[in-house]
């Protein structure tokens, strides 16, 4: 099953995106479209995704003051993609009027799920709490950004897979944990620093991987995937 797995298409252009999902037959399967793609495609990108029938993750981590994200998010409802993000660290009233905006924007029925950034997959404690100057371990204060995001509307969370079981114990099992930094047992862990493999994303109750460099930096992407697929199975659905 590959709808819970979504591909980070992680190209400086819409060429270079198709070529890789022809290249490897990857057509038709959940991608995840980031800023450097939609960026420079824009809107454009998405309609074209969806003629090809891919299920689309917009992570654009909107992170500015309520009105603004809310007004954004608004825009972004008319696309008809299946999740948008903001940034935890944005408020409160932000997700608040994020929710608010991507209601008021649907004019397909189609839902698009609020998701929320928790802490990223490339910050660790130190980081945390010496540049940032936040107090307290990471997977704690992910636990609390996912406890508030729940109480204003988010529809889950983007934590690693080291998050991913306590935020079910508190959120509950409906509140959705998608989770990068996801590596095969040899990939190259790049700048990410909470990472895991996927059958341990599966026995920590993961909802949805996000497959980046593990697949587009394989020597075989079509052969990794297919292993990310095998490991994964159906993720906590099965
Ligand atoms: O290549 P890699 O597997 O590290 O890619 C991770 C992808 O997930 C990138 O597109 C990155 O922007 C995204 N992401 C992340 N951490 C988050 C949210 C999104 O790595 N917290």
């Amino acid at each position: 099953m590959t709808e819970n797995m979504y591909l980070a298409l992680d190209f400086p252009t819409w060429d270079e995106a198709k070529h890789f999902i022809d290249e490897n037959n990857f057509h038709g399967i959940p991608v995840k479209v980031g800023m450097e793609l939609f960026y420079r495609e824009g809107p454009d990108l998405i309609e074209r995704l969806k003629q090809d029938n891919h299920n689309i993750f917009l992570d654009l981590k909107l992170h500015d003051i309520p009105a603004t994200v809310g007004k954004a998010m608004k825009n972004l409802a008319k696309l008809g993609v299946d999740i948008v993000n903001v940034h935890a660290l944005g408020g409160s009233e932000m997700i608040i009027q994020a929710k608010e905006g991507l209601l008021s924007g649907n004019v397909s029925g189609h839902e698009t799920k609020l998701i929320a950034v928790t802490v990223l997959t490339s910050m660790d404690d130190e980081m945390m709490n010496n540049e940032l100057m936040i107090q307290g371990k990471v997977q704690d204060n992910v636990l609390h950004f996912a406890d508030f995001a729940k109480k204003n509307g988010a529809d889950g969370v983007v934590c690693s897979v080291h998050e991913a079981m306590r935020i079910k114990d508190v959120c509950g099992p409906q509140f959705l944990t998608i989770t990068p930094g996801i590596r095969l047992q040899e990939s190259d862990n790049n700048d990410q620093k909470r990472v895991a493999t996927p059958s341990f994303a599966r026995e920590n109750k993961a909802d949805i991987l996000v497959l980046g460099r593990t697949i587009t930096n394989a020597q075989d992407p079509k052969a990794a995937y297919k292993k990310v697929l095998e490991e994964w199975g159906n993720g906590n659905k099965s």
